[in-house]
């Protein structure tokens, strides 16, 4: 037969995105809607380890929608990457009254469910929620969007002192190990060329598209770097190299950084949010554990924890060569 919920706490984990907090709200707020005690954890894991936790009443999460970052704040946890760390986190779940789990985050913070739930049968669900894009199960993680947009906004105010100096310019964006955040912004935003993990194109093709850029006419370009690409030791050195072969560029450097982990989320990441949050709240009701809710052509689906954390979202290579055309 199926336990009755009557109490569930939410964590945020890994890298903020904008949005969680959103999740949290809408979280809270179901929870509230079908009469079921909801906490928040602080600094995700670390939280749990410490019984560092608030309530999460309907009002408590008011005005917070809007907001980026994380009210119940994030960490990345290597005490619970222990098993003294998780045994105290265990002992607090009991402690607590607490029935279930709602995990926000990326894959770090879904392994370290899958972990906890095999030792100790603590039913949770997960919610994705990371700019990078980069969890399978889901077409959008909570806060991609948002950063996505951050990072075309970026790159068009960078375009204007590129095409006013007749500059090279390399933009790193985020993504260590992923380049959805750079393919997406780097069609949106025109770029040149687009580096990403995914996918190596080398040095020569890059140095041979730039030569033909100048030869077609072009006065200025824009070359976006996924953080994760190997082209380079890192974005600098990939610039410094490139210039040694084409001196005529006169090149700079922008690494956009954390600026696109912060901020308002879009309304799309809202929706998203508010969505997930209902749904995982709903799945823990209905007995569900172990899975993910997914957001996948227009509906929402759960899937394996498990599987989500094995693979990744796979690239769109179509977008690859739609940018190559565009770059003609
Ligand atoms: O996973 C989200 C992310 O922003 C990645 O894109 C980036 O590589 C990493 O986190 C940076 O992490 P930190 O904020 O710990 O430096």
């Amino acid at each position: 037969m199926k336990k009755k919920i009557k109490k569930i706490a939410v964590i945020t984990s890994g890298g903020d995105a904008p949005g969680m907090n959103a999740a949290i709200r809408a979280v809270a707020r179901a929870c509230s809607y079908y009469q079921i005690e909801c906490v928040g954890f602080y600094r995700g894991y670390q939280g749990m380890i410490e019984n560092d936790f608030v309530a999460l009443s309907a009002r408590s999460v008011k005005n917070i929608i809007s907001k980026g970052g994380t009210i119940l704040k994030s960490a990345r946890s290597n005490e619970f990457r222990t098993k003294e760390g998780r045994k105290k986190a265990y002992d607090n779940i009991v402690k607590e009254n607490i029935d279930a789990l709602i995990l926000i985050g990326g894959d770090g913070t879904f392994n370290g469910g899958v972990v906890f739930s095999k030792e100790y049968n603590v039913p949770f669900i997960g919610i994705p929620g990371t700019i990078d894009n980069d969890i399978a199960g889901t077409s959008a993680t909570i806060g991609y969007d948002t950063a996505l947009n951050t990072a075309v906004e970026c790159i068009d105010k960078i375009r204007d002192t590129a095409s006013s100096h007749n500059r090279l310019f390399f933009v790193e964006v985020m993504g260590r190990d992923a380049g959805f955040i750079a393919l997406n912004a780097g069609v949106g935003a025109g770029a040149e060329e687009i580096l990403i993990p995914e996918e190596d194109l080398g040095f020569d093709r890059l140095l041979e598209a730039l030569k033909r850029s100048k030869l077609s006419g072009k006065s200025s370009s824009i070359v976006v770097v996924s953080e994760g690409d190997k082209t380079g030791e890192n974005v600098f050195e990939l610039a410094e190299n490139v210039n040694k072969v084409l001196p005529e560029y006169e090149v700079r450097v922008s690494v956009l950084g954390h600026m696109q982990r912060g901020g308002s989320p879009s309304c799309f990441d809202r929706v998203l949010a508010s969505k997930m949050g209902v749904h995982a709240v709903e799945s823990i009701m209905d007995g569900q554990t172990d899975v993910m809710v997914g957001f996948i052509n227009g509906e929402m689906l759960n899937s394996s924890i498990e599987e989500a954390v094995k693979s990744t979202n796979s690239i769109n290579k179509e977008l690859l060569r739609i940018s190559d055309i565009l770059s003609v």
